[in-house]
């Protein structure tokens, strides 16, 4: 079998792998927030349902297709993506519920759990920006821009 070629793109190898270790994190906080907005989709009830039912979508299908994009970044850094429910509980900063919330209630934990990926992907921005991961820098900004916009969104329809 022939050796894999090594990865060589001015990244030391340390550096990629507290890169990727981050970047985990975000993918974890990134599918749990996936799986909640599409439990709230599926369960929301009350006057808004058919507001919230619909845009619950729009965001689940987003965070769906950005999940893709943190996991392969991580594998272009020459690291395993984390794929298992038991490898995202454990690097997930956002906690799940038991049980079905009201839908204010679920407004407001999807306001917290956009903030938690926002907060992460900021903290991780450092590494990147410290690596001159550029393409990782570009990747969590256009991650934070997302959250920090859709926070905004669901905190305005509690006014
Ligand atoms: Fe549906």
């Amino acid at each position: 079998m022939n050796k894999p070629l090594s990865i060589d793109i001015g990244i030391d190898p340390a550096q990629r792998e507290e890169i990727a270790n981050g970047l985990s994190r975000v993918l974890a906080d990134t599918y749990t927030l996936y799986l909640k907005t599409h439990n709230f989709h599926w369960n929301v009830t009350g006057p808004m349902f058919q507001t919230l039912h619909l845009m619950f979508e729009t965001h689940y299908n987003e965070l769906a297709l950005a999940v893709d994009l943190v996991a392969e970044r991580i594998r272009a850094l020459g690291f395993p993506a984390p794929g298992t429910y038991r490898q995202f509980a454990a690097l997930s900063a956002i906690e799940e519920e038991d049980g079905v919330p009201k839908a204010q209630d679920m407004i407001r934990l999807l306001v917290a759990g956009h903030e938690t990926v926002a907060r992460t992907s900021r903290e991780i921005f450092k590494s990147a920006e410290r690596a001159s991961d550029q393409p990782t820098c570009d990747l969590l900004t256009q991650r934070m821009q997302v959250h920090e916009k859709t926070a905004w969104m669901l905190r305005s329809l509690l006014e």
